[in-house]
């Protein structure tokens, strides 16, 4: 299929691993002018050397934490005007007891998962909008919609992502700028490798991707049958970052095997 977006100007947030790489590949795959950012130097240049060696597109690579004034000054200096923005950021870790959590938990949290991609999004769609197009696509999770106890410091403020975004794309669709969040199940990537890590031993699980798959699996009993790579969700990301989508806006798509179990 083609997305019609070969010459666009594509930025992804978070794109030298996981769901941020994979989508990042196919937005290169057609053909966009790409821009990838993450906060580890090492990785983020080795993801943009094979992308350009896989599809030959010219790919900037942006050293910057996005859920800091300062990465995001160094984003947008080095990125100014993506007709395309893509983002995901990591919030942090699992929470233990809930009643363990405290403000300062709550404050790193909303850092990151919420103001993060607000303030990139709040900097880009000025430029969108004068230009008369432009696609947003936050890659967020399917526990905005979903509450889980062990994720408080990824759900809560992805749920207030999700709400905002759901305001912000109908003031914005007129001018030919679509928002649209992905909300992702469980997926064996290199963040979730990191999440498990510390918990492996007791698992007695090795590091490996498919063995990761198939821990989720059993522990979640995930209707498709399998726990998913960032393969599993990119086609749809790069549909929504496409003139394709023009008519879906606002939406929270849930990719997760059927796993959430819920009408909308
Ligand atoms: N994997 C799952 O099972 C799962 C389930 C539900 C939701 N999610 C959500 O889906 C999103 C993607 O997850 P993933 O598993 O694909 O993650 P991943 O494998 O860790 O990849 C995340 C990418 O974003 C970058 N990144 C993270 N925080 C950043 C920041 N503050 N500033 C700039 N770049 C940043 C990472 O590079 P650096 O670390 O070098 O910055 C990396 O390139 C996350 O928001 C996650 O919470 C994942």
């Amino acid at each position: 299929m083609d997305l019609k977006i070969s010459g666009k100007k594509a930025l992804m947030a978070g794109g030298s691993a996981g769901m941020g790489r994979a989508t990042a590949e196919r937005l290169a795959e057609a053909g966009v002018e790409l821009y990838i950012s993450a906060r580890r130097e090492e990785r983020l240049l080795h993801a943009a050397r094979e992308i350009t060696a896989k599809y030959g597109n010219t790919v900037t690579p942006i050293v910057a934490d996005s859920s800091t004034d300062d990465g995001r000054k160094t984003l947008f200096a080095a990125c100014p005007d993506p007709d395309i923005l893509a983002v995901t950021i990591k919030p942090p870790d699992p929470n233990g007891d809930f009643l363990a959590v405290t403000p300062d938990m709550w404050r790193e949290s909303i850092e990151t998962a919420l103001l993060g991609p607000i303030e990139i999004m709040r900097h880009y769609i000025p430029e969108m909008k004068a230009k008369g197009w432009g696609r947003i696509l936050n890659i967020a999770t399917f526990s905005a919609k979903n509450p889980m106890i062990w994720r408080l410091m990824s759900g809560p403020a992805r749920s207030a992502l999700i709400n905002y975004t759901a305001s912000v794309s109908r003031e914005i669709a007129p001018y030919g700028v679509n928002i649209n969040n992905i909300l992702p199940g469980m997926f064996a990537t290199e963040g979730s490798e990191e999440n498990i890590a510390p918990y492996a031993e007791a698992f007695g699980l090795p590091l490996d991707p498919d063995v990761i798959a198939e821990h989720f699996q059993q522990h979640n009993k995930i209707p498709a049958g399998f726990a998913a790579n960032a393969d599993d969700m990119a086609p749809m990301a790069a549909l929504l970052c496409s003139p394709l989508s023009r008519y879906i806006v606002g939406q929270n798509i849930v990719i997760d095997g059927g796993q959430h179990h819920s009408i909308f």
